[in-house]
């Protein structure tokens, strides 16, 4: 059976009016450079959208993962909509390219990316998950809650496809390590990392029998790579649903109780994440609450089917009040903590130069 890899890439090369929304121009130039890519059998299939103000850019091929080829494929994409962005004068043109040196794959450069390569099942259900508004940590909490909590996955208890559990792969996006857990047995050791989402981030989750791929997140933090503020690492995720993986629903259940994630308002507030409708997915109210949008695809030989825009649902209504509700708890806090992120988390922000110039006021005790 011949491989495919699902390669989900994305970066915001530039926005119509603030941070909330791209612009239908660009997206039309990245449709048709992927539509000759297609065409010219580079990749075998795609699917292109904004989420918020980043452009994504979902695509089937039967390279492997962080292959040169489907890398540049992508980065020259954004370079090309970049041009035009900065031509449309659209606000922060070209705000993800942090360089143009391409050296065989993105890592660095400043787009961020899932990939998986998969021997296709049966039936090869897959979510596409982005969120606008926060970092790559943000799907610790969710990823552990599907693939690690009974009390929201009952398939790792009834199922015994599930039952023997997964492996999680950490990294320290600080120290730049990695590490590997095996859940449930390692779960509280796993959870001394999970829950500092700024600093250890899940790369990816595999089936702990035969190590098969379960999902895999984006992990690039820009104003790490950059040292200086580039707004929000916004991350991407893929995760196969159904046979041998969570079902669907047991996917989208931990979205149902919004948390609060870092990222809303200059990338220095702790603001909730709402899932949303890709028709929703552009935060207007003090740039937040952050986003999320889930498309499920089943994959055909490598070709996607239409998408299921899965928080298009009345079901995640409530959810969506509740984030609306955090937000205004939230937002009374004005320049607080724990609004504002804590002051290490700052530093990638544009505070330190404001600090910069009040340093000479303090004088020692
Ligand atoms: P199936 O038996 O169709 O896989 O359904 C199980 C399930 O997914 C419940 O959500
Ligand atoms: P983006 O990272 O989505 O561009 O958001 C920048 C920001 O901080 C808006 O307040
Ligand atoms: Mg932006
Ligand atoms: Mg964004």
């Amino acid at each position: 059976m011949e491989k495919v890899t699902i390669s989900l890439i994305k970066a915001d090369i530039g926005s119509l009016a603030g941070h909330g929304r791209g612009s239908e121009d660009v997206l039309n130039v990245a449709k048709d450079l992927l539509e000759k890519a297609k065409a010219e059998q580079k990749i075998i299939d795609f699917f292109v959208y904004y989420v918020g103000d980043d452009l994504q850019l979902l695509m089937t091929h039967r390279k492997f993962i962080e292959d040169p080829e489907i890398h540049k494929l992508a980065f020259d994409i954004f370079l090309k909509c970049s041009e035009i962005a900065k031509e449309l004068k659209l606000y922060g043109a070209g705000q993800d390219i942090l360089s143009t040196a391409f050296s065989g794959n993105l890592k660095g450069l400043g787009p961020g990316f899932a990939e998986m390569c998969i021997e296709e099942r049966k039936s090869e259900p897959i979510i596409a998950f982005s969120a606008d508004k926060t970092e790559p940590g943000a799907w610790n909490y969710y990823l552990f809650k599907i693939f690690a909590d009974p009390f929201n996955t009952p398939g790792l208890v009834i199922d015994p496809k599930l039952h023997s559990g997964f492996i999680f792969e950490i990294h320290d996006v600080y120290e730049h390590k990695k590490a590997r857990f095996s859940m449930p047995e390692e779960m509280y050791d796993a959870l001394v990392y999970l829950g500092a989402p700024a600093r250890f981030v899940v790369k990816s989750v595999f089936k702990k029998d035969n190590m098969e791929i379960a999902a895999v997140s984006s992990v690039e933090r820009l104003s790490l790579i950059a040292g200086r503020y580039v707004g929000k690492d916004d991350p991407v995720l893929l995760v196969r649903a159904q046979e041998r993986f969570p079902s669907v629903g047991e996917i989208l259940e931990p979205f149902a109780n919004p948390i609060f994630v870092a990222g809303g308002m200059r990338g220095s507030h702790y603001v909730p994440l709402m899932p949303v409708s890709l028709k929703d997915a552009h935060p207007t109210r003090f740039d937040a609450p952050a986003r999320v949008v889930a498309l499920a695809f089943n994959l055909k030989n490598g070709y996607l089917s239409k998408p299921v825009d899965l928080f298009d649902d009345p079901a995640f209504d409530r959810a969506r009040e509740i984030a609306n509700e955090m937000m205004d708890i939230i937002r009374k806090h004005g320049p607080f903590e724990p609004h504002r992120l804590p002051l290490d988390e700052m530093e990638y922000t544009t505070l330190p130069l404001v600090e910069e110039k009040l340093r000479n006021r303090w004088e020692k005790l």
